[in-house]
């Protein structure tokens, strides 16, 4: 076992874990941090993406190990100071960009990492960032249309689904 310490949604954590701990394991099991979702064995479904030293990762393609020392956010520590929605939770749930809810950490942690380095995407660039992202209630339409609206864009245009 190897101790591992990081910064996870701001407060220092550590625990002991086995080489092949992978990061979304530590965050759920050690941690209990379980809105980390993990949705599949092979990479793809992105329900499991956090945000390590500022960037997206899909926290199920990172050992645990790897993340030592790093700063590593979860949808745990999205929400405001006040313990109100931030503003692309609040635009899934005013466009009803959620339905089972099971892929929505990961979407909304992709979202603010695209947001963060793309303010104003369009639709298509929308669609192409959360290519990483499946949704399996194929909601993909009002997720969409829920970061542009974050991104403070005029969606009135964008049909309802
Ligand atoms: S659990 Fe990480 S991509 Fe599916
Ligand atoms: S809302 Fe059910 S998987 Fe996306």
């Amino acid at each position: 076992m190897t101790q591992v310490k990081m910064t996870v949604n701001g407060k220092e954590m550590s625990g002991d874990v086995e080489g092949r701990t992978l990061l979304a394991q530590f965050l759920r099991d050690d941690l209990e941090l379980t809105g980390t979702h993990i949705g599949c064995d092979t990479s793809q479904c992105g329900a499991c993406v956090v945000h390590v030293n500022g960037e997206a990762v899909k926290a199920c393609t990172m050992f645990a190990v790897e993340a030592n020392g790093a700063e590593v956010a979860t949808i745990e520590g999205q929400a405001n100071a006040d313990g109100s929605l931030n503003k692309i939770q609040q635009a899934f749930q005013d466009h009803h960009g959620l339905q089972c809810g099971f892929c929505t950490p990961g979407m909304v942690m992709s979202a603010a990492a695209l947001l963060k380095d793309n303010p104003k995407p369009s639709e298509a660039e929308v669609r192409h960032y959360l290519d990483g992202n499946i949704c399996r209630c194929t909601g993909y339409h009002n997720i969409v249309k829920a970061i542009m609206a974050a991104s403070g864009q005029d969606v009135s245009a964008i049909a309802a689904e």
